[in-house]
Formats: C-alpha cells, sequence, structure tokens
C-alpha cells in the first residue's frame, strides 16, 4: 500500500524499521536513510525483508528534497535528532511529502523545545494538502493518545494530569543514558516547568519530587518534576485542565553522576576552547559514554509510562491510571533494542500506520490527541505496547 522512507538509524530507527517490517501489507516498502549509512546497513542486515538503506545528511534541506523526489515515499518517518525537524518538514514541503517524528524541534545552541516552531509550519501543509503529525513516541506521543482516550471514555471533564515516566530497568553502566545522551541530558537538567490555573510555574531542575506507588510489582519509586513537551499541546487541547504535570524516575547513582558533571562543566552546551579548537562539553561527554543501543543486551527489568487523570464523571470526582508496561528483555528478543527505544519505536510505527490507512488523517500540523484515539489504542495492544486501567481513589499531592 504505501512506501515509507525512514530517517535515522539509531535507537528508536533500528525499531521503527523491524515493527514497519512485520506489517508488510500496510509499509509494502521502507527506506532507511542516516547520516552513516553503515548503521542503516547493520539494521537492514537484521531483518528478513529487504529494506534498502541511503545516506543523507538531513541537515541539508536540497540534498534531503532530492532525496525524496527520487524515492517518492508516502511518508517520511524521522527518528533523527530534534534538531533535523525542521529542514525535514522544509524537504517534505519541497517534495509534497507527509511528515512524522518523535520529538519536537530544538536549536542546537539553546537547550529549549516548544511547538511554536513546527506549529507555524501548519498553513504551509495545509496548502500543500499534507499532513505532519508529531511526537509519535511515547512520551510524547502514546501519552497523548491516553489522555485523549481517558476522556473520551472514563471522564466527561479532566483536570488534573500527571504524566509519570518509569524506568524500572537496570544495565549494570556506571552512567548511562537510555537514548541519545545530549538530547537526554538537555532534557534532565532544564528547569521543571508545570501548568497550574492558566498559566506555567517553573522549578529549579530536579528540585521537586515524591515517592509514586507503581502497579503489578515495580512497587514506590522516586519520582520527579521535569518539563516535557506534551504538556503544551495537552493544555491547549484539553482546556478543562486545571493542573498537568511531568514526572520521571532517576535512580541516585544516575543523579550523583549528573550533579559530578554538571558542576565540573561537562553537561555545558556552551562552547570552551580545548588545544585550539571549540567543542561543546556536552556533546565531548556523548562520546565518551555508552552508546545507548549498547545497553540492549544488558539491560533488564520493565518500564512503566502512563497518564494519571483526576476529572468528573456523573458529577463526581474520578481518578484513574492508564498505564503500559514494558519489559526490556523482552523487547531485546524481538527487534534487538531495550525498552526505552522500544517504547518509542512502536508509537511512531502506528502512527504512521494511522496516516497511510487513512484513520488519521488531515491537512496541516497535528499532535496525536487532536485524532480518534481508539484505532491507535487498539494497535498499541496488538503490536507489543497494551495497555491498563486502573482505577485509583485519591490523587497524588
Ligand atoms: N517521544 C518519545 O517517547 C521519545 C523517546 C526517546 C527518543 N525520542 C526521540 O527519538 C529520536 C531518535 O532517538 P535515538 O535514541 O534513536 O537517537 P540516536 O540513537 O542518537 O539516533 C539518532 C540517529 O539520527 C541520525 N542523525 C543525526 N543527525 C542526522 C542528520 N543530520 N541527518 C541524518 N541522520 C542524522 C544519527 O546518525 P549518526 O549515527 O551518523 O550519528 C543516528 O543514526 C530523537 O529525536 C529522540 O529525541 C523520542
Amino acid at each position: 500500500m504505501a512506501k515509507v522512507l525512514i530517517v535515522g538509524a539509531g535507537g528508536v530507527g533500528q525499531v521503527v524499521t523491524h515493527k514497519c517490517a512485520q506489517i508488510p501489507e500496510v509499509f509494502t516498502e521502507i527506506v532507511l536513510a542516516s547520516r552513516t549509512e553503515e548503521k542503516c546497513r547493520k539494521i537492514a542486515a537484521q531483518i528478513k525483508r529487504p529494506i534498502r538503506t541511503a545516506q543523507v545528511d538531513a541537515d541539508d534541506v536540497p540534498r534531503m528534497t532530492a532525496l525524496l523526489e527520487r524515492e517518492k515515499p508516502q511518508l517520511v518517518i524521522n527518528v533523527a535528532l530534534p534538531y533535523q525537524d525542521l529542514p525535514i518538514m522544509d524537504a517534505c514541503l519541497a517534495a509534497g511529502v507527509n511528515y512524522l517524528d518523535t520529538a519536537n524541534y530544538e536549536p542546537r545552541d539553546t537547550a529549549k523545545f516548544e511547538y511554536r516552531w513546527q506549529w507555524d509550519y501548519h498553513d504551509r501543509f495545509r496548502d500543500r494538502g499534507i499532513m505532519a503529525l508529531l511526537g509519535s513516541g511515547f512520551d510524547p506521543g502514546a501519552t497523548n493518545v491516553f489522555t485523549a482516550w481517558l476522556q473520551k471514555h472514563e471522564f466527561d471533564t479532566i483536570e488534573m494530569l500527571d504524566i509519570i515516566d518509569c524506568n524500572a530497568g537496570e544495565h549494570g553502566q556506571p552512567f548511562a543514558t537510555n537514548f541519545n545522551p545530549e538530547i537526554n541530558i538537555r532534557e534532565v537538567t532544564a528547569r521543571g516547568r508545570y501548568w497550574e490555573d492558566g498559566a506555567w510555574h517553573s522549578t529549579d531542575p530536579l528540585s521537586v519530587s515524591k515517592m509514586f506507588p507503581f502497579p503489578e510489582g515495580i512497587g514506590p519509586k522516586k519520582i520527579y518534576l521535569l518539563y516535557h513537551e506534551e504538556l503544551e499541546s495537552i493544555v491547549k487541547h484539553f482546556p478543562t485542565l486545571r493542573h498537568a504535570r511531568f514526572w520521571m524516575t532517576f535512580s541516585d547513582n544516575y543523579l550523583k553522576h549528573l550533579e559530578v558533571l554538571g558542576n565540573v562543566g561537562m553537561t555545558s552546551i556552551d562552547p570552551v576552547m580545548y588545544e585550539g579548537r571549540e567543542i561543546i562539553p556536552l556533546q565531548f561527554l556523548k562520546a565518551l559514554l555508552p552508546d545507548p543501543s549498547s545497553l540492549g543486551p544488558l539491560t533488564k527489568g520493565r518500564t512503566c509510562i502512563g497518564c494519571l487523570v483526576q476529572g468528573k464523571k456523573d458529577g463526581r470526582d474520578k481518578f484513574a491510571f492508564l498505564y503500559n508496561i514494558c519489559d526490556h528483555e523482552a523487547a531485546y528478543r524481538e527487534v534487538q533494542s531495550q525498552a526505552i527505544s522500544y517504547t518509542t519505536g512502536v508509537p511512531a510505527m502506528i502512527g504512521a500506520k494511522m496516516m497511510l490507512t487513512g484513520k488519521w488523517r488531515g491537512a496541516g500540523v497535528f499532535n496525536m490527541e487532536q485524532f480518534d484515539p481508539d484505532p491507535f489504542m487498539e494497535d498499541m495492544n496488538r503490536y507489543g505496547l497494551p495497555w491498563s486501567v486502573m482505577q485509583v481513589d485519591a490523587p497524588m499531592e
């Protein structure tokens, strides 16, 4: 039915390629392109179906456009880095190709992300008659759809949302990040931010924490308030929300390393001169840390990511927690990646499937929660990320 071009051959790119290859009736042809083509070939070699590969620097809009004009895919699945979002969207506009990503645009020189840059493309995508689906990973992605599903099926109005992301896995390394270290550390060391009564409030990085009892034997874990991009679009699309926050677990060991690295300046993105050449400390640190894809065979345990919602049903207060649990070792057995890449790559494939089968359709730029959550939620159960809803007695403070 459709040809897709996947851009980015990292941890997430590997999972998306495997998952698309499992559904030949939708993804009839797959091309995997990245800056380093050798990485594409390595992924293609893991898969029984033929996957073609290509080399592209997606920052180079004319080259990216030429690749699209040559390959003529129906959709680009962008799982390169957030820096490439705008150049790839420009190339999609030039070539008239639909677009999907899993993370919103970030400028390289400021650790800041917001949807404004990509929402600004809405009219141009609409006028070109093509669609962009933003943030089709887990968080953002599945968490936006979870919120929309809860609003549709469990509540009359939703008032409080806590998105909670727990990685209860262990990889045995002294310090490593589960996805691209540069993007991960920029996110974690930024100021926290949450929505309350019509305004954003900010907090010092990792300064707000509490315990949360995770279900299915994972147990209580300390969660830290962070700012995460889906809060921006969810607050816009669910205006009854008075309160919206995002939380993530970190081990004491991870935080100890991060604090020391921060204190000595290794997490900074400000250039420094070293032996006559300019380097960015965080990029140098990335070169020293384990490649997240090397953690696949080492990681054991589970992730639990979900949405805790408080709202009204039939005039009464109600609380519900909708979550998925994903097992690192099971993910590795299936696609040779740990659960962090798996939980991102599967929703990217499902979002692509929604677009290509016409279940989610539109001209312009969209966030996940703007579409009917039901077909997406059915596919989460079908393609490896089953979910559950738990009724909760009381909200988090
Ligand atoms: N929504 C979610 O739940 C979620 C969760 C995790 C990650 N993500 C997002 O998923 C994306 C991929 O993450 P990852 O962990 O797979 O990262 P990764 O392992 O670092 O892989 C990124 C890939 O993109 C390629 N790339 C970088 N710059 C490029 C360019 N200019 N042109 C072409 N290819 C380029 C890299 O090529 P090289 O190999 O040559 O460097 C690499 O293959 C990121 O945007 C991340 O923020 C989303």
